[in-house]
């Protein structure tokens, strides 16, 4: 069966060998992907913009995906002025992306006045570039941590009813619930690791480092709503994975790295998802149409073809474990 090349619109493709390892497969499945921000250093201004580009392009020009595009993001800090927003925009940024003080990998310094940002808001309003959200209020308890910045995500939304705002990889039902009653200026990303895991998976039965991501997998009944949300057709609802890489070693590790790495695996994980759930026909829509009409940009030109065919993942890619490890797939990507 052939679909349209998918749009993921939140993934970490990180650098030097790293990206190198990571880009191929979602160059492969991919003709769009929003790249995030949250490098070390981060990319801050139009300058960072133009060089993470280069090298994404680079690495690309050694790669056998073809037809694919990084769309590219700044890191939102407490420091930004509305008056870097416009060159942003020029440099290619087609969104910014906010990350609460330290809820997440590379966060640390991260904003928690969110209205003092309210000029940058507004400037990026004007200027028809999109706000990305990591919803979670800092030092909140955890499982609550998302249901707390909901509030803050419904303050922008109607201070600036014309800013088009996503709230990144919804984990709760209360997200889900919220998002839907809010206009139409508001979305949100679903990943597919969200779709599998709950907190279960993580600290259940034996500690498992490589289902650990943020925000961190919560109950059944908040699974089951990521799930209705993605085959709901509401368009309000699109696929941004969230593939966050890291290296066995710093997943391993007694202060170990959130972020699940689902790249190797998108799209058959979710073929099963949306089989198992509903109908694989409700899936081009979630990856390959919803986004594209919230982002304004035009669908994509080319295909994939899934077949329906057991392959099993494998243990390790380089030196980054997948998503699925080891276990057996039913659909493929060819
Ligand atoms: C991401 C990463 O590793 O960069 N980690 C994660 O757990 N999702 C950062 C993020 O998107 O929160
Ligand atoms: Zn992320």
């Amino acid at each position: 069966m052939l679909i349209r090349k998918i749009d993921d619109m939140h993934v970490h493709l990180r650098q030097g060998e790293m990206l190198e390892s990571v880009l191929p497969y979602t160059a492969m499945q991919c003709e769009r992907a929003l790249v995030m921000p949250n490098l070390m250093p981060p990319i801050l201004n139009a300058n960072d913009v133009i060089n993470y580009r280069m090298q994404i392009m680079e690495v690309l020009s050694n790669t056998k995906g073809k037809f694919f595009a990084p769309l590219m993001t700044f890191k939102i800090v407490p420091t930004t002025s509305a008056a870097e927003i416009d060159g942003l925009k020029q440099a290619g940024a087609i969104a910014g992306k906010l990350y609460p003080d330290g809820v997440t990998t590379n966060s640390q310094g991260g904003v928690s006045d969110f209205k003092a940002l309210f000029p940058v808001y507004k400037a990026m309003e004007e200027c028809g570039m999109v706000l990305c959200l990591h919803g979670e209020m800092p030092n909140a308890f955890s499982l609550d941590r998302e249901t707390e910045f909901l509030s803050v995500l419904k303050d922008v939304a109607l201070n600036f009813p014309k800013l088009r705002i996503v709230l990144e990889h919804a984990t709760t039902k209360d997200a889900i619930d919220c998002v839907k009653t809010l206009p139409a200026n508001v979305a949100c990303t679903l990943t597919v690791h969200h779709m599998y895991l709950t907190l279960d998976d993580v600290i259940g039965g034996a500690l498992n480092p490589h289902a650990f991501c943020k925000p961190v997998a919560k109950r059944p009944k908040d699974r089951l709503a990521i799930i209705d949300a993605a085959l709901s057709g509401n368009p309000k609802f699109f696929l941004g994975s969230d593939s966050a890489p890291h290296a066995i070693s710093a997943k391993e590790n007694a202060c170990g790295a959130a972020g699940v790495y689902t790249a190797p695996v998108l799209v058959p994980a979710l073929c099963q998802i949306f089989e198992d759930y509903g109908t694989i026909t409700k899936l081009e829509p979630f990856t390959s149409q919803f986004a594209a009409e919230f982002y304004n940009l035009p669908l994509n030109q080319h295909s994939i073809e899934i077949v329906k065919e057991p392959w099993k993942v494998p243990e390790v890619c380089g030196t980054i474990k997948p998503f699925l490890a080891g276990q057996t797939l039913n659909w493929k990507v060819v």
